[in-house]
């Protein structure tokens, strides 16, 4: 519905004698319905104008009366310093519903000309360690975002910076080649890789020999070392065949795996171009790249045993990446605790001159935290992903089941609603908030939650059944009068204005605010209109309503990744 967005521009532009692109940026949605559809703020022009806001926007208003009104526009008001546009309801009504209704669960959906791309990282687990519930929210904001950028036209590249590579690998193979068997590695990959892990930490601190092998093993794992590359690809393969069920059970897909141990063959070059560019020297055997002066500290590129470290590989990917895609965006979606290394990574590439650093971006994300429960922490204060979706099945199946007793599948039924409750919780907030997991309140149906939403649309669709008719092209579009049923008509049309917010801050809170609003509003218009046993016209309009509300709402769920229901 964004041509509404352009006719009001066009009008103000000649009023104004602006161009169109000027205009187009003034556009405000006014919170109250007496305010209109749209409004302008005058305040801005009234240093150049030499004349009071309110002079301006009457003298606006009356250029643009008598220019005469299009048809999608009933008045212009002036209110204040303001430019009140009210739309025509029923025109509006039709051009919203004959959208939604033929364009379904694709509404809104657009496309940039010429397409631009966006690289999308995100995820990107230590595949040696657990998945925690931090990589959890880097997954959930990332796979949202590249279904949001992609549903507005960008050409999007999904990638998993797996890390796959680093001293950790050495401990690893030290403590396979000492205690490991594969028969309890295979049964279960990534914990087992963990308690390896783990016991290497505490034997270590007994034993520095531990810690002299587990060095010489990564720096033989760097040179090529076939024993230890064998090793290293068995636990990456079985480890990545564990993450795909993960991945799949969430929804979320990539277009490229690719771990740290990528862009290996690219480090030599990386590190001669620091080199030629006079980036890098020799710190107390250490390669670095000083940034004190960016007030940045100092990057180590390469330590005294010439192992290659987590900041190079980045450095190497980012260039690798340009190179690949050309692209407009690049974002790393990536915890907050992070974010001195992604400045770090940015300044250099700015220092070797590499000027698409201004294209990327880091992503930052908050905590997420647990409210009145405990969640078992194990060793190393994580919480596991893995605990935390068992918890929340356990405790959906329990509401599930108290709710509606006679539900089929319910154990179907609550995988979903806990699905929706952790992904919805984990983007209720702007990203840079941390999150509490409060069970109670992420699984409840009343809330500002995913079963929430949920809950919703499956009672759209029992209206629908009830309905029990086809429905028909809507012959008379005035019939919409009721205040809820031109709330919910507002609110259907603003789903683009959503969508392009997520893109422009990336960030997935507005999308599940607006879904929050589009729901209320729906629910609102459910108490408030009849449907069956109405008069047949205004129950067909209604349920046309209640049709296209569905596909708004399905439309949104998809894009955060939050699976519908027809029943719950
Ligand atoms: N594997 C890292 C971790 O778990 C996250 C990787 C983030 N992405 C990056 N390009 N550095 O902490």
């Amino acid at each position: 519905m964004k041509h509404y967005n352009d006719i009001v521009a066009t009008l103000l532009a000649k009023a104004a004698s602006i161009p169109v692109a000027q205009a187009l940026p003034l556009i405000e949605f006014p919170p109250k319905p007496e305010q209109g559809d749209r409004a302008i703020a005058c305040f801005s022009f009234a240093k150049t104008l030499q004349k009071s806001p309110q002079e301006i926007a009457a003298t606006w208003a009356d250029r643009i009366r008598s220019q005469g009104l299009p048809d999608e526009i009933a008045r212009v008001d002036v209110q204040g310093g303001y430019l009140n546009f009210f739309f025509s309801t029923p025109k509006f009504a039709q051009d919203l519903l004959t959208e939604v209704l033929s364009q379904k669960t694709s509404f809104a959906k657009t496309s940039i000309d010429p397409k631009q791309t966006a690289v999308i990282e995100y995820s990107s687990p230590n595949i040696a360690k657990p998945f925690s519930i931090g990589h959890l929210r880097s997954t959930n904001l990332g796979a949202c975002l590249s279904r949001v950028y992609t549903y507005l036209g960008w050409n999007v590249q999904r990638i998993n910076h797996l890390g796959d590579w680093g001293t950790q690998f050495g401990k690893l193979i030290t403590a396979y080649r000492k205690w490991g068997n594969a028969q309890d590695f295979d049964q279960d990959p990534i914990d087992y890789l963990f308690k390896l892990y783990v016991r290497f930490h505490e034997e270590e601190k007994d034993n520095p020999q531990l810690t002299i092998e587990a060095r010489e093993a990564f720096s033989m794992l760097e040179k090529g070392d076939e024993n230890a590359k064998e090793l290293w690809e068995w636990f990456r393969s079985l480890s990545l065949k564990e993450l795909h069920a993960l991945y799949s059970k969430l929804g979320v897909e990539f277009d490229h795996i690719w771990g740290e141990s990528f862009y290996i063959d690219q480090l030599p070059a990386l590190l001669q171009t620091l080199h030629d560019k006079n980036l890098s020297k020799l710190d107390d055997g250490a390669l670095i790249v000083d940034l004190k002066e960016q007030n940045l500290s100092v990057a180590v590129l390469q330590k005294g045993d010439e192992s290659s470290l987590y900041i190079t590989r980045d450095l190497a990917a980012a260039i690798y990446r340009f190179q690949e895609f050309a692209f407009t965006k690049m974002i790393y979606v990536v915890g907050s605790e992070q974010s001195l290394h992604f400045q770090q990574i940015f300044s250099i590439l700015q220092l070797a001159g590499y000027d698409f650093y201004d294209r990327c971006q880091h992503v930052a994300f908050g905590q997420i935290t647990f409210g009145n429960e405990k969640m078992s922490t194990r060793k190393g204060n994580v919480v596991f992903l893995k605990d935390v979706l068992a918890r929340a099945e356990e405790k959906a199946l329990s509401i599930v089941q108290e709710k509606n007793p006679d539900l089929e599948h319910p154990q179907v039924v609550a995988e979903k609603v806990s699905l929706a409750a952790i992904l919805f919780a984990d983007i209720s907030a702007k990203r840079i908030k941390n999150v509490k997991f409060d069970w109670d309140e992420i699984l409840s149906f009343e809330g500002e939650t995913g079963p929430y939403l949920q809950y919703s649309y499956a009672r759209a669709q029992s209206l629908m059944k009830k309905w029990e008719q086809d429905l028909r092209p809507i012959e008379d579009f005035s019939v919409f009068t009721d205040p809820a049923e031109l709330k919910l008509l507002k609110t259907a049309s603003q789903y683009v204005f959503a969508l392009e917010k997520v893109v422009q801050e990336n960030e997935p809170f507005y999308l599940g605010k607006y879904l929050l609003d589009l729901t209320k509003d729906f629910n609102r218009f459910y108490q408030a209109c009849r449907i069956v046993g109405e008069e047949d016209a205004i129950g067909n309009a209604r349920a046309s309503l209640v049709q296209a509300t569905s596909y708004v709402l399905a439309s949104g769920m998809s894009l955060l990744g939050i699976p519908t229901l027809e029943k719950m």
